[in-house]
């Protein structure tokens, strides 16, 4: 399987006479500048990737079983446009043989986080809401879409929330080991650095990103539809990845990194977070001293 660095393939199409042929770089993705010439005219659109594997097209014989979890971020329910991308992003997953499952997260009335330090202390939060219905299918995932809509060149507040009282969840590495991906839709501008943040999210959890998407659809209500094919295409990807198990050193160093500041909490808590402790000495993250 070859396994690349991050590569940024790029369809910021807004010129309707732009081909996009400037954009093609050796050793980028034919098949997503092929999407991005077909697709994306009059549309701003990016996707990053970072996994150059061949479209999958394996029989389900070959597919172990997985699960694809989304998280939305938006409040607009069914006409939410991050939410319908989500659903491409999902259907070309479940065409390659995995079980979806979609979490709007402005329904889960989740409380802000007041920094109690509870959760870092013995790992429950003093708020019993809608957080461990997210958390708990989350964990159940073994890939995870973190999805939100631009607002004011951030993410949602309901998705900010969320991640917020993800913390603990970051500090103890509980979803370690699943592969992710990002999804962003905005009117005009923040779009590719909101998905940055929220593939650094997913890495913070020690979710390994195969890449993301932004679309930028305007005014057009056409523009989504006109992206559904490469939103497809991640969604498979994501199902590709999480049954192949791809490496990506940059990420894996970042992680790691990441592993060494929460580690004294870790060790600080093991007499009575003995099951978090255990586990981060069967990974290997930390020694025994
Ligand atoms: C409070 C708020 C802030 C927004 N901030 C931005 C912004 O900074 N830049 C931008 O281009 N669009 C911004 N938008 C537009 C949304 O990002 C855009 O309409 C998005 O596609 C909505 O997604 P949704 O339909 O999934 O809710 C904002 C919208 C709202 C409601």
């Amino acid at each position: 399987m070859a396994i690349s660095p991050t590569v940024h393939c790029t369809g910021l199409f807004t010129n309707p006479n732009d081909s996009g042929d400037h954009l093609h770089r050796p050793g980028s993705p034919t098949i997503f500048h092929t999407f991005a010439h077909r697709l994306t005219k009059g549309t701003a659109f990016q996707v990053l990737n970072n996994y150059l594997a061949p479209s999958p097209t394996l029989s389900p014989e070959v597919m172990r079983r997985m699960k694809i979890t989304a998280v939305v971020g938006s409040p607009r329910g069914a006409r939410s446009r991050t939410r319908k991308l989500v659903q491409f992003v999902l259907a070309g997953a479940e065409e390659a043989g995995a079980e979806i499952d979609l979490i709007d997260i402005a329904d889960l009335q989740i409380t802000p986080c007041t920094a109690c330090e509870s959760c870092s202390l013995d790992g429950t939060c003093i708020f019993p809401d809608g957080y461990s219905i997210a958390y708990d299918r989350m964990q159940d995932a073994d890939g995870l879409v973190l999805a939100s809509p631009v607002y004011v060149d951030n993410v949602s507040g309901q998705m900010k929330v969320f991640i917020d009282r993800l913390a603990d969840a970051m500090r103890y590495q509980d979803f370690a080991g699943k592969y992710g991906c990002s999804i962003v839709t905005t009117r005009v501008s923040g779009g590719d650095a909101v998905v940055d943040y929220l593939n650094r999210v997913l890495n913070y959890l020690g979710v390994t990103t195969i890449g993301g998407m932004s679309v930028a659809p305007d005014s057009d209500p056409e523009a989504l539809d006109r992206v559904e094919p490469a939103a497809r295409d991640l969604g498979r990807r994501l199902a590709l990845a999480i049954n192949e198990q791809p490496r990506y050193p940059d990420q894996d160093a970042r992680m790691a990194e990441n592993r060494k500041h929460f580690a004294h909490i870790v060790r600080a808590n093991r007499d009575w977070r003995t099951d978090g402790y255990e586990r981060w000495l069967r990974e290997g993250w930390i020694k025994e001293e």
